[in-house]
């Protein structure tokens, strides 16, 4: 079983005395001991059941990665946004090197708020995640259809053009430095984003074997099990993660209002760590 992965993603939200009164949270909580802890503290046995990534704005990056350091929280880091090249003139942007630099381990690419609100395109979304990959960090690629394509019945093409778009290359061509299993893919229907809707768990169940399947079919023989972790995100809260999580296919959540309060974002992992194992 691949790993479990909760990941919070907290948008523009948090000034850094707020990102430390997260933290702390997250503290008392590793010192509780409940089932929590064992995921939480560096200390404690039980390291592989689950990843916990937080996803901070870039203001809020290097205070939380100094805090990471110093205390004994098992907890990676993400960025939200990258730009694809490492270093120039694009004012306002900030580089993979720059990430790496304050203590990022993945980065999230093409959230669907990038695509829609930004206009970012497939193939700048390509763009950086070859960038990402080439500066050795990982990528939390996200996929999703809107409304009026799911009405379409067209969920199932869009998201196999943005997975060609972007892995496909990495897929076929057997890229150098393609490794899959450190990848993850966010499967988030954009309907689902932040409106309380979310899709039934055999939606997401099928959608869930296909996305193996784009992997699996381009995966050379001996190969059948090397493919991204897979994850759902879009109105995922402490009600609806057990349902969610009863599918084995699904490595995780990406999760963004929920996550804005630490106590639930625990509970979140807490719950779904649970549903797992039982
Ligand atoms: P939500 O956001 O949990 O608030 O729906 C998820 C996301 O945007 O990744």
């Amino acid at each position: 079983m691949s790993r479990l992965c909760f990941v919070a993603n907290w948008k523009m939200n948090k000034s850094i005395p707020e990102a430390e009164a997260y933290l702390r949270t997250f503290e008392e909580h590793a010192a509780r001991r409940g089932i929590i802890a064992p995921l939480l503290d560096v200390g404690l046995a039980e390291t592989n059941l689950a990843e916990i990534i937080l996803a901070p704005p870039f203001t809020a990056l290097s205070f939380v990665s100094e805090f990471l350091k110093r205390s004994s929280l098992r907890v990676d880091l993400t960025a939200q946004n990258v730009h694809y090249e490492g270093g120039g003139a694009f004012t306002g942007e900030i580089s993979p090197p720059m990430l790496r630099d304050v203590g990022c381990g993945y980065v999230i690419i093409g959230h669907s708020e990038r695509r829609q609100l930004f206009g970012e395109t497939d193939e700048a979304i390509h763009r950086k995640l070859e960038a990402v990959i080439a500066y050795g960090l990982r990528p939390i690629l996200c996929i999703g259809e809107t409304l009026l394509e799911r009405q379409a019945g067209k969920t199932w093409s869009v998201l196999k053009r943005q997975l060609e778009q972007t892995f496909g290359k990495f897929l076929h061509g057997r890229e150098e430095g393609a490794r899959l299993p450190e990848w993850i893919v966010a499967y988030e229907p954009v309907w689902a984003i932040g409106s309380g809707q979310t899709p039934t768990p055999e939606d997401v169940g099928s959608v869930l074997q296909k996305i193996g399947g784009f992997f699996s079919e381009g995966l050379a023989e001996g190969q059948e099990k090397s493919r991204p972790r897979i994850l759902y995100g879009g109105s995922v809260n402490e009600d609806n993660i057990e349902t969610f999580m009863k599918d084995r296919e699904l490595d995780g959540v990406l999760v963004g209002g929920a996550s804005l309060s630490a106590e639930k974002f625990l509970k979140i992992v807490e719950c779904g760590t649970s549903a797992r194992r039982n």
